[in-house]
């Protein structure tokens, strides 16, 4: 599969497909990954503690039954692991420290090694949240805050994993945004519920244009497909690999194919089916009732404003084209799975595939969005 088929990068790092697979602590170590996880476009290894504290805390796990990752020299350790992953992977490593210091460091090395520094707020075993560890950062906004602006310094690029519906989703993706981190790892868990939660995803989705990884029991393509089309840019999967060894490399194929078939492997749904804001793209002329002006609206855009966004885009590319279509320009389009054969008629004349039909509409998400009155990182959602 060509490295560029996704264009998938993320400052200086490059992924070659939109498929990680997701930290567990004392197992996701570098064989691991390279085991299960070989055709992985990341691979999050880790938890790893870096301070006393955090150290102090997995052992009392690990008294407890629990499986952890712990070593007395946790930057050697970590730079070594970085390096045993020969498989192409970009490499982040997920670490926990009581303390900043611990984390600044260890971004200096990580971004030396070519890596991704993926600060932990999510685990929540209750010694790790009495000695302010993991999830407790996601109560303390502040102070996540404060280190996500003291981490990125160092110019690493930092993910920050969370849980989903412990906290407000939309007021927290837009800190950890303005606290400059570069991307969002959410496990989209839901209690009672068998996820991913894709109603949160959307949240998350549409507060922010943050680089967004998502899990929650994905176990199939199918899974990954549908989380796709809620915003995700990445699906990672813990459980469902370490319990199928071919578990990545089926969604790898998968995603592959549906990439070159339809050219946008996680175009959104349209508006009206729950829809986030890229899904604008694929919206009618807004002259009738419909979820389109509560969309736009929350966007800054007046309906006039909305359709000359759109007109001026398409000014210029093929979607000006398709007289014959209910709006008279492809640029009012549907999504290309959704059947129509007129639109389809439109596309065969213009000998537009399916595929770059698609990446227009992407184009045009882009721009709808870049060129919101009200970012969507303050969008009235
Ligand atoms: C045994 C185990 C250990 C885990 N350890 C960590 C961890 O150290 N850090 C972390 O961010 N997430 C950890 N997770 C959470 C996973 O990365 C993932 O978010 C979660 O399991 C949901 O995804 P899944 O349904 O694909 O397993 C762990 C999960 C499991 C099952
Ligand atoms: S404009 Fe069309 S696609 Fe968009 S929400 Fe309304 S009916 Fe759905
Ligand atoms: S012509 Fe077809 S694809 Fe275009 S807006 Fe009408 S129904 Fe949708």
């Amino acid at each position: 599969m060509s490295d560029d088929l996704f264009d998938l990068h993320v400052g200086y790092v490059s992924f070659k497909n939109p498929i990680a697979l997701a930290p567990m602590a004392g197992i996701v170590d570098s064989e691991f990954a390279s085991k299960y996880a070989g055709d992985a476009g990341l691979v999050v290894l880790g938890a790893f503690n870096l301070d006393e504290g955090s150290i102090a805390v997995a052992s009392e796990m690990v008294a407890r039954g629990r499986k952890e990752f712990i070593s007395s020299e946790p930057l050697e350790f970590i730079k070594k692991e970085i390096r045993a992953v020969t498989t192409g992977s970009v490499v982040a490593v997920n670490v926990r420290s009581t303390t900043l210091g611990p984390l600044v460091e260890a971004a200096k090395m990580v971004k030396e090694e070519g890596a991704i520094l993926e600060l932990n707020a999510h685990c929540r075993q209750p010694e790790m949240l009495e000695a302010g560890l993991g999830e407790a950062l996601l109560h303390d906004l502040p102070r996540l805050t404060a280190w996500i602006l003291a981490i990125k310094e160092t110019g690493v690029v930092l993910s920050v994993k969370v849980r989903a519906n412990v906290v407000d989703d939309v007021k927290l993706a837009r800190v950890i945004e303005k606290a400059g981190a570069d991307i969002i790892h959410v496990d989209a868990m839901l209690n009672g519920f068998e996820g991913p939660d894709l109603a949160a995803i959307l949240n998350y989705r549409d507060s922010t244009r943050l680089f967004l990884i998502g899990n929650n029991s994905i176990r199939d393509f199918a899974g990954a497909k549908e989380a796709f089309s809620w915003g995700v840019n990445m699906v990672s999967v813990a459980r469902g690999a370490m319990d199928d060894s071919g578990l990545v490399r089926e969604l790898v194929d998968g995603i592959g194919s549906y990439q070159k078939a339809i050219g946008w492997y996680n175009a959104p749904k349209h508006v009206c089916s729950n829809g986030d804001f890229r899904g604008l793209a694929f919206c009618c002329l807004p002259v009738k009732p419909c979820p389109v002006h509560e969309k736009f609206g929350k966007l800054g855009y007046t309906a006039e404003e909305f359709a000359r966004t759109k007109l001026d885009f398409a000014k210029g590319t093929l979607l000006e084209f398709g007289q014959d279509t209910c709006f008279g320009s492809l640029v009012w389009c549907c999504k290309i799975t959704k059947p129509c054969w007129i639109r389809d008629g439109a596309l065969n004349a213009l000998d537009l595939s399916d595929a770059s039909y698609m990446k227009l509409k992407r184009e045009l998400a882009e721009y709808i969005l870049d060129h919101a009155r009200v970012p969507i990182n303050e969008s009235l959602y």
